[in-house]
């Protein structure tokens, strides 16, 4: 086990934040892990888990230990009459992990390729993209409490998912480290083309028979063409969550404003939050390397050598922006350190 000191952190966040922690160190094993947190338990400084680092904003260093999840394995552990339950080990890059079950053929994950990020962020914020989200193929995962230094199993529900919500992320925030997940993936496709941008996408490839594989390539394509690539402009995705707001506001609000896109979703209606903040004029804005993405507003992006204080101020003038148009509070999906 290795422990650094004052270790840049710029290549483990996906804006490329140039910022530093006091101590760093990765982990492939339990016993490794195990090492670690007893070292950071002396100590009384903060523990922070990385995983791939694509959904943090650094706004100053990290006066404690930043230790990297890098377990590593994927593996087929049970079949049945329908399903394939894969395993991945929580250090796994996402979209590896995507190709490898569209090559072998198991069915479910497709849509969610090209994620950045790595296996353990999945069911953290429960990702999702083109009508899928990590619930809907959830199994189950592993889990070390750091308190008692124990690992506990989780199934979907004990995960409490949202949207881009778990119980991770709230009331057992920071007291668990997830080490893997499996996922239930199924042998016959149940294709979902439904979100709009897919169907299009596919007419526009020719294609003469669906698979799952064409389904990952259009997701590809499209993420592609409208998402930054991290490793060329520092981002972490999509910076904001869609609003929710009732019913009620959303036709008020229609009245000033008829093109309003919205989602209803029982009583309440899903705004898309790129679409306010390109009618507050914030698309393709930039100030220093601090920048709002040209093709897709709700992303937020470095340039080079943007300060992760300034990415964040410039977030909440957004906020405020949409707040004063719109009367609607936009919330970070970004985790701020
Ligand atoms: N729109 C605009 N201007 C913009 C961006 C979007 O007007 O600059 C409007 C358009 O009307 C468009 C609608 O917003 O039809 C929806 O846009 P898009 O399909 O790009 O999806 P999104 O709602 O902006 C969400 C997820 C993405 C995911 C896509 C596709 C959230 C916070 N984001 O974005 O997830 O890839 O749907 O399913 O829910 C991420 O979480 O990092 C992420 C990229």
């Amino acid at each position: 086990m290795k422990i650094e000191q004052n270790h840049s952190l710029q290549p483990y966040n996906s804006f490329g934040i140039e910022i530093s922690s006091k101590y760093f160190s990765s982990f492939s094993s339990i016993e490794s892990l195990e090492e670690i947190i007893e070292q950071q338990q002396k100590s009384s400084d903060p523990l922070l888990v990385l995983g791939g680092g694509s959904n943090i904003l650094f706004t100053k260093n990290f006066d404690g230990w930043v230790i990297k999840n890098d377990l590593k394995g994927i593996d087929v552990i049970k079949t049945d009459r329908s399903f394939i339950y894969v395993k991945a080990m929580a250090g796994e890059n996402w979209h590896q992990l995507v190709l490898h079950c569209v090559e072998n053929g198991y069915a479910g994950i497709e849509n969610l390729s090209l994620i950045p990020g790595n296996v353990g962020a999945s069911p953290m914020q429960n990702i999702g993209a083109y009508g899928v989200e990590i619930k809907d193929v959830f199994y189950e995962l592993e889990a070390y409490l750091i308190t008692d230094k124990k690992i506990v199993r989780f199934s979907n529900k004990d995960c409490a998912f949202g949207y881009r919500e778990s119980v991770f992320k709230r009331a057992l925030k920071n007291q668990y480290i997830i080490l893997s997940v499996t996922y239930q993936l199924r042998k016959e496709p149940i294709y979902n083309t439904s979100y709009g941008a897919i169907e299009k996408e596919l007419d526009a490839m020719n294609i003469d028979r669906l698979s799952i594989k064409s389904i990952a390539d259009a997701v590809i394509n499209i993420r592609s063409s409208k998402l930054p690539d991290p490793k060329k402009i520092g981002n972490a995705g999509s910076f904001f969550k869609n609003p929710v707001i009732p019913t009620i506001q959303f036709e008020l609000l229609k009245k000033s404003f008829p093109e309003l896109p919205g989602f209803t979703i029982a009583e309440v209606v899903k705004v898309p939050a790129g679409w306010l903040i390109e009618q507050c004029g914030w698309k393709g804005f930039r100030k220093a390397d601090a920048g709002c993405y040209d093709k897709q507003a709700l992303v937020l992006v470095n340039y080079g050598k943007a300060t992760g204080a300034e990415i964040f101020d410039l977030s909440t003038t957004i906020i405020q922006s949409v707040q004063e148009k719109f009367g609607i509070t936009l919330e970070r999906e970004v985790n701020i350190i």
